[in-house]
């Protein structure tokens, strides 16, 4: 157990990759009086905290929380655990997540959130997998697009652990096996 995970993104390329993305993302909303960040816990926190330091526009932070089950997830099976402070309507929202797996979490995130009508709604995942089973959803912004392995750190967990290594690891497969109680 919590044998080092072999990197996969180093810390350098994770600063550099968020720096790029606040840089877009200030850009694009330069107009907008202010940005809503949507941070979606727990996974996202690191990614979330780095971003926003870095953007150049106003904005506020909140935070919501979802949990999903198991392997066999659909859309159904996402619980809101923890629900954002504000009202969201009329805002313009950008959701921050760490992972696209399936796309089942984010694609229930959007559709919930894109129902209270804010201004604007788009998302910004820091990791995409690449598979067949993706749902459709696509982020507006994306940090990097990986292979189907589960990944640690940086905000991702395995079991709720790994979370603040400071770059994007592989598990070696032994520990990996077991499905993902986190969120
Ligand atoms: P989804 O399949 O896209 O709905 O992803 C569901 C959730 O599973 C994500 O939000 C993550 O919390 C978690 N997850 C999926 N793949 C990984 C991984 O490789 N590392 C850590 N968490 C993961
Ligand atoms: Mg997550």
């Amino acid at each position: 157990m919590n044998r080092r995970p072999e990197v996969l993104v180093d810390e350098a390329t994770l600063a550099q990759r968020v720096g790029e993305l606040a840089e877009q993302i200030s850009r694009d909303y330069a107009e907008a009086r202010e940005l809503y960040l949507v941070g979606v816990l727990k996974g996202a926190f690191i990614f979330l905290a780095d971003l926003c330091r870095r953007l150049t526009v106003p904005h506020r932070v909140d935070f919501i929380a979802i949990s999903s089950y198991g392997e066999s997830m659909t859309s159904g099976d996402i619980r809101l655990v923890m629900d954002l402070r504000s009202s969201i309507e009329g805002r313009h929202v950008l959701v921050v997540d760490d992972i696209i797996d399936t796309g089942a979490t984010l694609d229930h995130l959007m559709d919930l959130l894109r129902a209270r009508r804010p201004a604007s709604l788009r998302s910004c995942i820091l990791v995409r997998k690449d598979k067949e089973r993706h749902v459709g959803v696509e982020s507006d912004y994306l940090g990097f697009d990986i292979h189907d392995v589960w990944v640690v750190g940086y905000g991702l967990d395995h079991a709720d652990r790994y979370r603040t290594l400071p770059y994007i690891g592989v598990l070696p497969a032994r520990e990996s096996s077991s499905s993902d109680p986190g969120n």
